[in-house]
C-alpha cells in the first residue's frame, strides 16, 4: 500500500522529506500538479476539482492515505475530500499554533487562496497574540522556478522577495510559513531576518506516522514522482530535490 502525497509543485517534497525522514521505508507516489500551479491563483472550486480528479486517478493504485503536502488545497479541500473518500486524508495548515504565546507577534506568509480560507480565518481567530497576514502572489511560482530552472532570473527574483519579507518581518518576533513551498527557504529567511521561522511540516509527518501500518512499508520501498505537465526531465529534478531535501532536515 503507499501514500499519495498531492502539491501544486516542489512545496510538497519538504513535507514528504520530512515524514520519509520519521519513516524511511514509507511506499508513496508523489504528485506534482505543475501543470496547474500556482494553487495560490485558483478559486476554491477550481482547487477541489483537481484533486478530486488526482485522487480518483490512483483509486485503483493501491493508495490508502492521501497527504494533501498544501496549506492552499488543505484550506479549500480537505473538508470536501473527507466526506468523499473513505481512507485518511492528512492535511497541513500553517503552523500558528506552536508560536501564539501571548506577547508574539506572528506574521503569516501564505498563498493568496490561503489567506481568503474560512478554516484559515478561524485557525488566526484563536489565537491569542497578534497576528498579521501576508498573501505572496507570486513566491510558490518564483520558487519552482528557482529550483527547477535554476536561472539567474529566478534567483535575483527570490533575493527581492526575500529582501521584502525581511521588511514585512520588522517588529515580529515569528515567521509562519503557510505554504509548504516557502519551507524550501526557510534557513535562507531565517539567516537573512533572524527571526523565529515556523512551519507545518513536523506535525503533518508525526500524524501520517500514527497513521502507518506495516503495510505502507516496504524494504525496497516503491518511490515514485509524478507530474501532471509529464515533464520527465522535471521529474528527475524533483527526486533530487527531494534527496536533498532529505539530506539537509537536521540543519534546517
Ligand atoms: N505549496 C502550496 C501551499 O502550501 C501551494 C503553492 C501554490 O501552488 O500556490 O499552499
Amino acid at each position: 500500500m503507499k501514500v499519495l502525497f498531492i502539491d501544486s509543485g516542489i512545496g510538497g517534497l519538504t513535507t514528504l522529506a520530512q515524514t520519509v525522514k520519521i519513516i524511511p521505508n514509507l511506499n508513496f507516489i508523489y504528485y506534482a500538479d505543475d501543470k496547474y500551479s500556482p494553487y495560490g491563483s485558483l478559486n476554491s472550486e477550481q482547487i477541489v476539482t483537481r484533486l478530486k480528479t488526482i485522487i480518483n486517478r490512483f483509486l485503483n493504485h493501491n493508495i490508502g492515505m492521501v497527504v494533501l503536502a498544501c496549506n492552499t488545497a488543505t484550506a479549500c479541500g480537505i473538508d470536501i475530500l473527507r466526506n468523499i473518500y473513505n481512507f485518511p486524508i492528512i492535511g497541513t495548515e500553517p503552523a500558528i499554533k506552536p508560536a501564539s504565546e501571548k506577547n508574539n507577534r506572528i506574521i503569516v506568509l501564505a498563498t493568496p487562496a490561503t489567506t481568503k480560507n474560512n478554516r484559515f480565518f478561524k485557525l488566526v481567530k484563536n489565537c491569542p497574540c497578534s497576528v498579521e497576514i501576508t498573501p505572496m502572489p507570486a513566491l510558490a511560482k518564483q520558487i519552482d522556478n528557482y529550483y527547477l530552472l535554476g536561472d539567474a532570473l529566478s534567483k535575483d527574483e527570490i533575493d527581492i522577495t526575500i529582501n521584502h519579507i525581511s521588511h514585512l518581518a520588522e517588529g515580529k518576533t515569528h515567521i509562519v510559513l503557510g505554504c509548504t513551498h516557502y519551507v524550501h527557504l526557510k534557513r535562507l529567511i531565517k539567516s537573512r531576518t533572524k527571526k523565529q521561522v515556523i512551519d507545518g511540516n513536523l506535525g503533518v509527518a508525526c500524524r501520517v506516522k500514527s497513521l502507518i501500518s506495516d503495510k505502507f512499508l516496504s524494504i525496497k520501498p516503491k518511490q515514485k514522482f509524478i507530474l501532471s505537465s509529464k515533464n520527465k526531465h522535471f521529474a528527475i529534478k524533483y527526486k533530487k530535490i527531494f534527496l536533498q531535501t532529505l539530506a539537509n532536515i537536521d540543519n534546517v
